[in-house]
């Protein structure tokens, strides 16, 4: 099983980046602790931190072929970004949405995901465990056939 796990804008300041709300993990500490567990699941992974939506998109071109299942924290972009929304539709990739803090519960223009209509599953407000969770989430889906 092959995931691509992508952070989105300002998820490279995880740490300095109102550690009330979003925790005082880093994002390489956080990237550790979901290797640690897919190593666990015996799932392989690809991870990125993109600030662009174009760089975004790039990234879910690129590794589409390779991912069974996408992780995707697409941050600010979640809220507005019609782009990402159909690339991920273009690319038919099976997507969970994940999120640090509970969206729901947020400043108005939090609650909506333009994303979530195109994902599988989304976790959310459980810190670092919302990744976790989209983890054995993925575990749990078939992988795609890949060409020999
Ligand atoms: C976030 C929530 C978004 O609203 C925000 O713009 C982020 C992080 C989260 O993980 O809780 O950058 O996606």
């Amino acid at each position: 099983m092959n995931i691509l796990i992508i952070h989105g804008p300002n998820l490279h300041l995880l740490g300095k980046r109102r550690p009330e709300l979003y925790g005082k993990l880093t994002l390489p500490q956080l990237n550790a602790r979901i290797k640690k567990e897919a190593a666990g699941l015996g799932i392989k992974l690809r991870v990125f931190q993109s600030n662009c939506e174009g760089g975004i998109i790039a990234l879910l071109t690129a590794n589409a072929a390779w991912a069974d299942a996408l992780i995707i924290n697409p941050a600010a972009y979640t809220h507005y970004s019609y782009a990402i929304r159909d690339a991920i539709e273009a690319l038919s990739l099976t997507a969970v949405e994940v999120h640090l803090t509970d969206i729901s519960r947020r400043e108005a223009f939090r609650r909506t995901s333009v994303i979530k209509p195109v994902c599988a599953a989304q976790f959310k407000g459980e810190g670092p465990a919302s990744y976790l969770k989209a983890l054995h989430y993925c575990a749990g889906i078939p992988a795609k056939k890949k060409a020999d």
